[in-house]
């Protein structure tokens, strides 16, 4: 690699650690960075998009800057948008500025970029550079792009479980299989996403909080999907003071006249069937980037089967709860050969004091590789 390659590279690997400071914020959109060079290769501003409604990284980096942009160069991590949204186009700014020299590490899925923004940087006659730290801009990316692929969220399954796999004893009690540690660190892994999906027997059964004990100031979407609408009159989740809440029901099985029972403060959505694919389009469309299954295994496997899950976090506790006909993570996928399990990429394995955590992607359905194995096609 060149001495020109390797500056290139350090300004981009800049702009997508400023684009990560924007995590668990900025959806509907992606996490960008962006760095502005002047025409000695002084850095001479930086700035990152914050949160959905705010500026963009581009647009935050020229309101940043210290001196003249002209003939300088712009590092961005996303393909600038070229469309107006809450924001004016950011291609009109970089074309304005004097800049003439762009790096861009990917191009935005978004059908209404898509190389859009990079073909008119190029017609206004600036030298465009794409494809630069590629695969650390799609893993930072990956669950905004896997929405505008696939119009689902990106699906996270997690669970805690004893080293015998079970997720509690037989009289239902299972506070707590994992250690304080461990439980902290599910309230930080929350501050990640917009919406907590859990059914609706783990809300009669658990009555959760499932927010992240204020570490994040806008709390994710905490969503119940239920068949029966059969919800209890005091619950946890009908407090709306700190974090949303959303009951998905199945119009064709629940009893609508439960709907009395949850207060005029939680959203209420009805479907057309108990697909958890559906609440997952739905979520999408009401722009949630990337989701946390945080429910029992029924509909942990009904998640699994219709495709909603991507990632999987597991912890696990060095316990034995044994028992027959005790729960644990899945119900019945009814696999009768080994040809046709569910295979998983283990990626990561970390010690939390004594308890393990785990985390693994699906293998052989819609796995990571078809978002950033070959690069996305758009
Ligand atoms: N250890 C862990 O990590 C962990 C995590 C979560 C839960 N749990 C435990 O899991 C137990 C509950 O297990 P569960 O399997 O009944 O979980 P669940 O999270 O309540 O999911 C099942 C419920 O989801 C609703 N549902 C709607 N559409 C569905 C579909 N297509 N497929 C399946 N369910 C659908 C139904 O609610 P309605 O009945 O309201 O119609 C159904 O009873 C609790 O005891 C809880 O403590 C453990």
């Amino acid at each position: 690699m060149s001495i020109e390659d390797h500056i290139h590279k350090k300004w981009m690997k800049r702009a997508i650690h400023l684009a990560s400071l924007g995590r668990g914020q900025t959806s509907p959109n992606p996490m960008v960075g962006a760095v502005i060079l002047d025409k000695a290769g002084k850095i001479i501003s930086e700035g990152f998009h914050q949160r959905a409604g705010l500026p963009h990284a581009e647009a935050m980096a020229f309101n940043n800057l210290k001196s003249d942009p002209r003939g300088g160069t712009i590092y961005v991590n996303l393909e600038p948008c070229c469309h107006t949204g809450k924001t004016p186009p950011c291609v009109d700014k970089i074309i304005s500025s004097g800049i003439n020299k762009v790096f861009i590490s990917m191009k935005d899925p978004d059908a209404r970029v898509a190389g859009k923004g990079i073909r008119i940087l190029k017609k206004a006659g600036l030298d465009v550079h794409l494809g630069i730290c590629e695969q650390e801009s799609l893993d930072l990316n990956k669950s905004f792009i896997y929405k505008n692929l696939y119009g689902s969220a990106y699906g996270v399954l997690k669970w805690a479980m004893s080293l015998d796999g079970r997720l509690g004893l037989k009289n239902g009690q299972s506070k707590w299989i994992t250690n304080e540690k461990s439980r902290s660190l599910v309230h930080k892994l929350r501050t990640d996403f917009d919406a907590i999906i859990i059914g609706g027997n783990t809300l009669r059964k658990d009555n959760p909080l499932l927010n992240t004990r204020g570490l994040k100031k806008n709390e994710p979407l905490r969503v119940v999907l239920t068949r029966t609408l059969d919800l209890p009159i005091q619950s946890n989740l009908w407090d709306t003071s700190i974090s949303k809440t959303l009951v998905v029901y199945d119009s064709s099985t629940a009893k609508e006249k439960y709907l009395d029972r949850i207060p005029k403060n939680v959203q209420i959505e009805k479907i057309s069937s108990d697909n958890p694919k559906l609440l997952s389009k739905i979520l999408a469309q009401r722009g949630c980037n990337k989701i946390l299954w945080e429910c029992g295994p029924e509909l942990a496997t009904s998640a699994m089967k219709s495709g909603c899950i991507q990632e999987l976090i597991t912890y696990l506790a060095p316990k034995i709860l044994g028992g027959d006909n005790c729960m644990s993570p899945f119900s019945d996928f009814a696999f009768t050969s080994m040809n046709d399990v569910i295979n998983l990429n283990l990626k990561e394995i970390r010690f939390v004091d004594g308890d393990l955590c785990l985390r693994s992607f699906i293998k052989n359905k819609i796995n990571e590789n078809e978002i950033y194995g070959s690069p996305p096609k758009y």
